[in-house]
């Protein structure tokens, strides 16, 4: 994000008193039902949303809603390397300080995502010239990062996307900068790193195309096993790992027992487990609302039954919580979710009204299904 729009942003926050919230709060419709942080809360989970600085810095009903319905929330977009950082050195930490302040005002847990993804890494550093100084500046990124926000975040995702086996490496990592700069050992080198720079945070790996019934998951899954395996038996630190739950209607086969042997496999490793970007697309959905909430919400039925059944699962956190504001809906990434007629998508519990959907009565529903767990 260019540093102008961050100046707008913090300038706003700064003259919308955030306990002021405006009236459209008071405005907005009775809460007839729980919020969705009491009925993961009585299951011992913790339920949280992504959000974007504008959404929480300068409030309105949506930000209204967040404090409603979540317990924790996560930066979409603020923390990671190349959002931040203005070249070598230079790195702009105000969105995130305000992000934290928020939730601390407001007793928001707070997760951070992300230390390191290739995706999102500074152009500079691809072009470092050798190893030595590639690892060092990883270190002092994942140092400066973690330290400043030392005892203030529930987990984080150190390493954002580590694997791929299509890349065809025997120990499933993915080719891309890191590895390439760096080499395999980047990934405990930064895990060590984190740790001794807040040992109170959770420090996660986490991961996509985990979930449905696909020979690339069923890749994804054992690549993921034998990561944490050998990370143990080295002595890496790592407490969790995120499932990131990026899902979609009528495109996928989905195996239950497929799901349910990879939660049991992951806390057999003593790990917590996280489902941290909850949404479901609705690209091969018919046009019709009703019909594609309904479909949408049988998704988030269907995994969470699987989920949520398994204790070691400990947080879910939705990638955004209304449709009106959403990675999908804006066409960022990703062009085979967006809808080809144009439509916007609906991928969350509320509408862009901010109403419930389908969705959260299906996300009510499986917390409610869901066996009582030791808080983590
Ligand atoms: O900030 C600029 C803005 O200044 C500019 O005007 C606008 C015009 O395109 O772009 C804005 O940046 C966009 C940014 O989102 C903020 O909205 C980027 O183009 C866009 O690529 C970026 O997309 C994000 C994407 O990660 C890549 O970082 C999505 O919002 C975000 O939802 C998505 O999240 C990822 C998770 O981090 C990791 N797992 C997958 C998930 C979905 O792709």
């Amino acid at each position: 994000m260019p540093l102008i729009s961050r100046r707008r942003i913090l300038a706003g926050a700064l003259a919308s008193p955030l306990a002021a919230l405006p009236h459209k709060e008071a405005a907005a419709a009775p809460a007839p039902a729980p919020a969705l942080k009491t009925l993961a809360a009585a299951r011992g989970i913790t339920y949280g949303c992504a959000v974007a600085a504008p959404q929480i810095l300068e409030p309105d009903d949506f930000t209204a809603l967040v404090l409603r319905e979540t317990a924790l929330v996560v930066p979409e977009n603020e923390m990671k390397w190349a959002d931040m950082n203005d070249g070598p050195g230079r790195d702009d930490y105000s969105l995130g300080d305000a992000m934290i302040g928020f939730a601390r005002a407001h007793r928001l847990a707070f997760r951070g995502h992300n230390v390191l993804w290739y995706w999102r890494t500074p152009g500079w550093f691809q072009e470092l010239p050798d190893r030595k100084s590639a690892e060092a500046a990883m270190l002092r990124r994942v140092e400066a990062m973690v330290a400043r926000y030392r005892g203030r975040i529930h987990s984080w995702d150190v390493v954002n996307e580590p694997l791929n086996p299509a890349d065809g490496r025997p120990d499933g990592l993915r080719k891309a900068v890191f590895l390439e700069q760096i080499g395999p050992e980047y990934l405990d080198l930064a895990h060590h790193a984190a740790r001794a720079a807040d040992p109170h945070a959770r420090l996660v790996v986490n991961e996509y195309d985990v979930e449905y019934d696909l020979p690339e998951h069923d890749a994804k899954r054992a690549a993921v096993l034998r990561l944490i395996e050998r990370m143990r038996a080295k002595g890496t630190p790592v407490d969790a790992v995120g499932i990131q739950a990026h899902l979609s209607v009528r495109r996928w086969p989905f195996s239950a027992i497929k799901l349910r042997q990879y939660l049991a496999d992951l806390a057999a490793l003593d790990l917590e487990i996280q489902i941290t970007e909850l949404d479901v697309t609705d690209e091969l959905a018919p046009a019709d609302i009703a019909e594609r909430d309904r479909l949408v919400a049988e998704e988030y039925a269907r995994f969470l039954a699987v989920a949520l059944d398994e204790p070691a699962v400990k947080l879910l956190t939705t990638w955004g919580l209304s449709d009106r504001h959403s990675w999908i809906v804006r066409h960022e990434t990703n062009d085979m979710k967006w809808r080809k007629d144009g439509l916007p998508s609906r991928p969350l519990p509320f509408d862009a009204a901010l109403a419930r959907k389908p969705a959260w009565d299906a996300m009510a529903g499986a917390l409610r299904a869901a066996p009582q767990r030791q808080v983590g």
